[in-house]
């Protein structure tokens, strides 16, 4: 084993910069062992210096994370501060001074993945991020790695613990959206500000890094369709238990059945409680994978939290630390492929719509007539309810979500349409 250490610069030290750290110190000597040469914390960049860090080396706390990653001796850079600047800035001067990089930063991956991993090229240094997506749930290797000789058609997901544990409180509760959201933040499972987990900018980021390693095909957030869970209500989880269903945030990228496009889609949908995402329960993630060779695999565990995320982040960091001694790299971006990344409009999908109704004769065959006129093909239609307070309930084949979203228009201005009340995809069958 070489006895001169590769060296580590943390940048972040946080919830999950500290259980790096943690973890790097008191597993020393396995990581050695298993990289061939000891991995030493060099410096931690740190924005409160003076904040306690239970188990973190005091005297490795630096306010100037620059001057850190511009050394000229470290070997690989670990970034756990997230958003773009500074951590795209600081990647790159990374890269730049002969570094690998390791990231958990999902927004700066799917906003601007490209220009790094290029950047990682063109210096011949490891970009990985298996902690962006997912928390400790191996994805992307197994995505880029294992299954590098199938063909993905489909990546299915629950990827944000928060908006999951929100709807499955509301789902076993029966309690409203913002009651959940109350006993989340209160728990610790949602942030004080929680846009981006509810209105699923996380899980959109999510999904723009799946589709673009999955399809070879660069796919960037801007590319995601995104709908969060904030109007989900009570009703709708209802509605979804009378069909045998549950709601979930998914994230959805697809190949196209003639497979010249993509799309990649983040919003709340109806699944059978037969589908195993439906079995994910409180804050864990899920991704289901359909591919031509391996058919389905799904894969399952804690998405977000220190020890979990830190547990990602040190498996990219031996493979970054073996490549360095290899004088080698890992795989980097492929995105020769450039299928066309479609809007939402092609996606094909099934929509579940509630209609509170006039319970009066004709009713039904006139939303069946706006149905019809959209080309969009009815499976199941049951009524609820009488008089005054009637309501249709429609489930619809599958049609292009645009057909679909004109057909609810039509739908919202048929005078014996008393309003829209709900308005679900159906998906995982
Ligand atoms: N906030 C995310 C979640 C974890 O709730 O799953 C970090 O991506």
């Amino acid at each position: 084993m070489r006895t001169r250490p590769l060296k580590v610069a943390l940048l972040g030290c946080g919830v999950v910069g500290s259980e790096v750290a943690r973890i790097m110190t008191t597993h020393a000597a396995d990581l050695a062992a298993r990289i061939g040469a000891p991995v030493e914390l060099a410096g931690i960049a740190v924005r409160r210096p003076n904040r306690v860090r239970a188990g973190v080396p005091a005297e490795l706390l630096t306010t100037d994370a620059t001057a850190l990653v511009k050394r000229g001796d470290i070997d690989v850079v670990v970034e756990v501060i997230g958003g773009i600047e500074p951590a795209r800035s600081l990647i790159t001067t990374a890269f730049e001074h002969g570094a690998s990089v390791v990231s958990a930063n999902k927004a700066l991956l799917a906003a601007d993945g490209t220009a790094l991993h290029a950047a990682a090229v063109e210096h011949s240094a490891d970009l990985y991020y298996e902690a962006a997506v997912a928390g400790a749930i191996p994805l992307i290797r197994p995505l880029r790695e294992s299954l590098a000789g199938d063909k993905i058609n489909r990546v299915m997901g629950i990827v944000n613990g928060t908006t999951n544990f929100i709807l499955d409180k509301m789902d076993t509760t029966g309690a409203g959206y913002s009651e959940a959201l109350d006993e989340a933040t209160a728990l610790g499972y949602a942030e004080a500000d929680p846009t981006a987990d509810v209105e699923g900018f996380d899980a959109a980021a999510k999904a723009a890094i799946l589709a673009g390693i999955a399809f070879h095909t660069r796919v960037t957030i801007d590319d995601v369709h995104r709908e969060g869970i904030t109007e989900v209500t009570a009703a709708d989880i209802a509605s979804a238990k009378q069909m045998g269903c549950t709601v979930k945030l998914l994230a959805i990228c697809e190949r196209s059945e003639d497979g010249a496009s993509v799309t990649a889609r983040v919003h709340p949908a109806m699944i059978p409680l037969t589908h195993p995402l439906a079995s994910v329960r409180e804050a864990y993630n899920a991704v289901f994978v359909e591919a031509d060779a391996a058919g389905k695999l799904m894969f399952y565990g804690p998405g977000a939290g220190g020890s979990p995320t830190a547990s990602a982040v040190l498996g990219d960091l031996v493979a970054a630390c073996r490549n360095k001694l290899a004088a080698t790299t890992g795989p980097g971006e492929s995105a020769y492929a450039r299928l066309r990344v479609s809007p939402m409009g092609d996606v094909v999908t099934r929509y579940h719509i509630s209609l509170d109704v006039a319970d009066k004769p004709g009713v039904l065959a006139q939303v069946a007539t706006v149905f019809a006129e959209h080309q969009v093909s009815i499976d199941t239609v049951r009524q609820q309810g009488k008089d005054g307070d009637a309501a249709l309930v429609v489930v619809t084949h599958r049609a292009p979500d645009a057909a679909l979203a004109a057909t609810v228009e039509a739908l919202r201005k048929l005078d014996t349409v008393r309003g829209v009340a709900s308005i679900m995809r159906v998906e995982g069958e």
